[in-house]
């Protein structure tokens, strides 16, 4: 079997860890900042699952001379990143080739098209656990599935065919909306939450306190969906308390980026469903709560250690 090259954006957590296992079985390049494509010069380390030391090519946005003939792009920054990359991207996408955005979150489909507006985009989302620590070493504590929606049917095909082969098993989901707030009730559920407790993702099953603020994020969240067309099943809902359980340690990334002092992916997570609310008429009192909390300590700084 023969399968696409691959180029992958942005070298941070998924970024690593999929140029990594791609360039196992194909042709992979990494595009990185200029200032850090030099770091993964010998290479990309993954500790735990996957272990290993992988040779990628990585390089920078100035160094990129021609992207692969149909090649698979996948495009993994944080969404509020998107507008420098696609702007970059712009430079380099040619028909025939398939762009993926991988980032958690709701109406990120809309967000590319903003700033890069012509691909058919496919819709990707990790249900993984990795976290990037500089300067090349990606932390692999889970890989359950990429699930899938949109793009080329063709393309995306290859693409699962080239999943399955690096250890990754593909689910295609219906459609992007279906696909995007599958894991956002996860997110949307837990994140928030867990952030402003500071405590990490099992807490939100577990913690009489806790537990039931869960419950009435994910009743209202559940009911956006479900308002907006999207079947959300009773599997999909008691999926946010497994994934609670099996990740019971790990602290989740709104926490990690209120104490690092970088922006929140928080629009596209319970700020999307608080719009979406307005919109449609749905009372979400309890995501415009969490918001505005994480907004604000977003804002002030004032969850950030030195
Ligand atoms: N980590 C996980 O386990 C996980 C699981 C599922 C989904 N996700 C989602 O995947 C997305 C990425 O998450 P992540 O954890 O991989 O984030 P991350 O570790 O911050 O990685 C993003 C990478 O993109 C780079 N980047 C930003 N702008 C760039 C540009 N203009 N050119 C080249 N590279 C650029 C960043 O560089 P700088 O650091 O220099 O900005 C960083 O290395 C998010 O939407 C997240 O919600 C993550």
């Amino acid at each position: 079997m023969s399968f696409p090259s691959v180029v992958v954006i942005g070298a941070g957590s998924i970024g690593t860890f999929l140029a990594a296992r791609c360039s196992t079985v194909t042709e992979t390049l990494l595009v990185a900042r200029d200032a850090t494509a030099g770091r993964f010069a010998e290479g990309i380390t993954l500790v735990g699952a996957f272990a290993g030391l992988y040779r990628v090519p990585c390089v920078g946005w100035s160094q990129v001379a021609r992207f692969p003939d149909h090649c698979l792009i996948l495009v993994t920054p944080k969404i509020f990143q998107l507008q420098d990359v696609l702007s970059e991207l712009a430079a380099h996408w040619r028909p025939g080739m398939q762009p993926v955005l991988c980032q958690n979150g709701l109406g990120v489909v809309a967000e590319a098209d903003r700033w890069l507006p012509g691909p058919d985009w496919a819709r990707a989302i990790a249900w993984f656990g990795i976290r990037f620590e500089p300067p090349t070493t990606a932390h692999v504590t889970g890989v359950k599935s990429m699930e899938m929606a949109g793009g080329d049917p063709v393309a995306m095909a290859d693409a699962a065919e080239l999943l399955a082969a690096i250890g990754v098993p593909p689910v295609f989901v219906p459609d992007v909306p279906t696909v995007e707030w599958r894991k956002a009730l996860w997110n949307v559920t837990l994140n928030g939450l867990c952030a402003l407790a500071e405590a990490p993702n099992g807490a939100g099953d577990s913690d009489p306190l806790l537990r039931p603020l869960a419950e009435t994020l994910l009743a209202e969240a559940a009911a956006v969906a479900r308002a907006e067309g999207v079947d959300v099943t009773a599997e999909d809902e008691a999926r946010v308390f497994e994934g609670a359980r099996v990740t019971a340690t790990n602290l989740n990334s709104t926490l990690q980026d209120l104490w690092a002092g970088r922006p929140t992916e928080m629009p596209w997570l319970n700020g999307a469903v608080v719009e979406r609310a307005t919109r449609l008429g749905v009372s979400v009192p309890s995501h415009r709560l969490v918001c505005s909390l994480v907004n604000y300590l977003e804002r002030t700084g004032s969850r950030k250690r030195t």
